[in-house]
């Protein structure tokens, strides 16, 4: 099997079960052009995340990371009308091409953006009593991977389904010695699991049209 295969297929089921509309490809478009990192998640795993807001019946999700709000649209897609997406990002340029977008996909009215550091806003949060999340998606920086993954097992209730994305950068979390701390950071969070009682989780592998990687997908017990 090579990369060129992974890609076709994903392609394929992009094709079938993920075709990306308007305000998807609008999304990816204007992130592109402010010159802004193409490191949202691909339209298979969009596609993943809202089978499993479906399965828990999300109404209220939480996203950690939200770039140019690509993730956040097909969450918020997945929620009922009367339904809410909170998504939190440390740069302000990008929520403002974030904003924008959740503009053009007339979905503004059930996202609310928090511009500011992940662990700030996590902690407001708790203080606003804006638990339980139905499902929380962590895809901000690596390093503060765990202390992410504790909180949102603060915020959420038995049964919430909690996604932490990249936790297996292409093999590299096999290296326990690795500098990147990046690759620690997910690397705490893995090991953190392995002995948990919080939560039932494991991680899928994700092949594709990005990089070889693998997502944490869990269920607080
Ligand atoms: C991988 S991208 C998110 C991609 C997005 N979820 C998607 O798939 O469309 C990670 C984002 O986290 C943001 N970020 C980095 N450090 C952060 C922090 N401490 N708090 C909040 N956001 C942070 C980055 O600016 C970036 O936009």
């Amino acid at each position: 099997m090579d990369d060129k295969l992974f890609m076709q297929v994903d392609e394929y089921i992009s094709n079938l079960l993920a075709p990306v509309d308007d305000v998807l490809g609008h999304a990816e478009r204007t992130t592109h052009a402010a010159g802004m990192p193409m490191i949202n998640i691909s339209p298979v795993q969009g596609k993943f995340l809202q089978v499993l807001a479906k399965m828990c019946s999300a109404k209220k999700i939480l996203e950690l990371g939200t770039l140019g709000g690509y993730s956040t649209i097909w969450l918020a897609k997945s929620v009922p009308e009367d339904g809410k997406v909170i998504t939190i990002e440390y740069n302000p340029d990008y929520a403002e091409v974030a904003r924008s977008n959740f503009e053009f996909a007339r979905l503004n009215h059930m996202i609310d953006i928090r511009v500011g550091k992940a662990l700030d806003v996590l902690v407001e949060l708790e203080k606003e009593q804006m638990a339980p999340f139905d499902l929380i998606f962590i895809d901000a920086d690596k390093p503060p991977y765990l202390e992410y993954f504790q909180s949102a097992i603060k915020l959420a209730r038995p049964g919430s389904v909690i996604v932490a994305d990249n936790v297996i950068r292409e093999g590299a979390v096999l290296d326990e010695h690795s500098a990147d701390d990046k690759v620690q950071g997910v690397r705490r969070l893995n090991q953190w699991l392995s002995g948990n009682k919080a939560v039932t989780a494991t991680i899928l592998q994700n092949v594709g049209i990005k990089e070889y990687d693998g997502m944490v997908v869990a269920v607080v017990n």
